[in-house]
């Protein structure tokens, strides 16, 4: 069986996300879509340079919408870092540009016939996830977001970092938007077999420092370099190949959750079928008090969305 997978939007975020499909060799055949023609076909130039030292090779189409019928997978990286640059802005700020974008793209994708699965990484995320089930009609759990798959990753970066660990030795979750609503559901992180909560004391650590952390740690790298790419790309990859390989694997993603109306994060089995069976966390009052705000929030802005 071929892998195909789509990729819109070849900025610093989705010429990432092409580059590590390339050079691990993810991907049998790979549409890349851009609105710059120029740098597209760039691009796939010199990804056919980089194959002449890759083991494998990727057949690669340029700006083909059809090309996408059969593809397994499509990867939502277009977006606007200009307006990611004000310290106040949250990813919300990008909605007015990435509505009309994503609106447009969702719209050919839905007349290409493309049957697949759709892994949202613009901005904002779980609103965006949302125009693209209601726009290409594909059943809820085939579109889904990178959404704090990322954020959860920068947490246990965060926690791992003070107690000398490997990140993957830290378990858990921040639940909600991808954005400044979510938080870390600190009662679903456990770290040596114990819930982190009941080593915070004898560690010396801050939770509420950690959680801002990793709120906090797009804009962090932001500043240092005015976007960000290596984190969220891994993160997209990660669940592409997920889905490809049918691994079944239990990962905070945006999901639409039916108990608030919205797509937000949440644990969820991936696989080829998208989301495959959803988690059901025993989260503490003032946990799910949290989730419902940050719901609330995107509900919010995707009827704004809408407009
Ligand atoms: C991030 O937090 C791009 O929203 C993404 O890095």
């Amino acid at each position: 069986m071929t892998r195909k997978i789509g990729v819109i939007g070849m900025g610093h975020v989705g010429s990432t996300v092409a580059h590590y499909i390339v050079a691990m060799g993810f991907a049998d055949d790979l549409v890349l879509i851009d609105k710059n023609e120029a740098k597209v076909k760039a691009d796939a130039l010199d990804f056919e340079d980089a194959m002449a030292n890759l083991p494998f090779h990727i057949n690669i189409t340029v700006n083909d919408y059809s090309a996408l019928k059969d593809a397994d997978v499509i990867v939502s990286a277009l977006g606007n870092i200009k307006l990611q640059d004000n310290p106040n802005a949250d990813r919300f700020a990008e909605l007015p540009f990435t509505r009309q974008a994503v609106k447009e793209v969702a719209q050919k994708i839905k007349e290409s016939g493309f049957n697949g699965k759709i892994v949202a990484i613009t901005n904002p995320v779980d609103v965006i996830t949302s125009l693209y089930q209601k726009i290409t009609g594909l059943p809820k759990n085939h579109v889904l977001g990178t959404g704090t798959l990322l954020d959860s990753a920068r947490m246990k970066r965060a926690v791992a970092e003070r107690l000398n660990l490997d990140p993957r030795s830290v378990d858990g979750y921040n639940l909600g938007e991808h954005g400044n609503s979510q938080f870390t559901a600190w009662s679903t992180v456990r770290v040596l077999g114990r819930p982190l909560t009941e080593l915070a004391d004898k560690r010396g650590l801050d939770l509420e420092k950690l959680d801002k952390e990793a709120k906090m740690g797009g804009w962090t790298v932001f500043q240092g370099k005015k976007y960000t790419n290596y984190g969220v790309a891994t993160a997209a990859v990660k669940l592409v190949n997920v889905i490809l390989s049918d691994s079944l694997t239990e990962l905070p993603v945006s999901n639409f959750r039916e108990e608030y109306g919205v797509y937000l994060s949440y644990p969820a089995i991936v696989g080829r079928d998208g989301i495959v069976e959803q988690a059901q966390l025993d989260l503490t009052e003032e946990e799910l008090q949290k989730l419902q705000t940050s719901a609330n929030f995107i509900k919010e802005k995707y009827q704004e969305s809408l407009q």
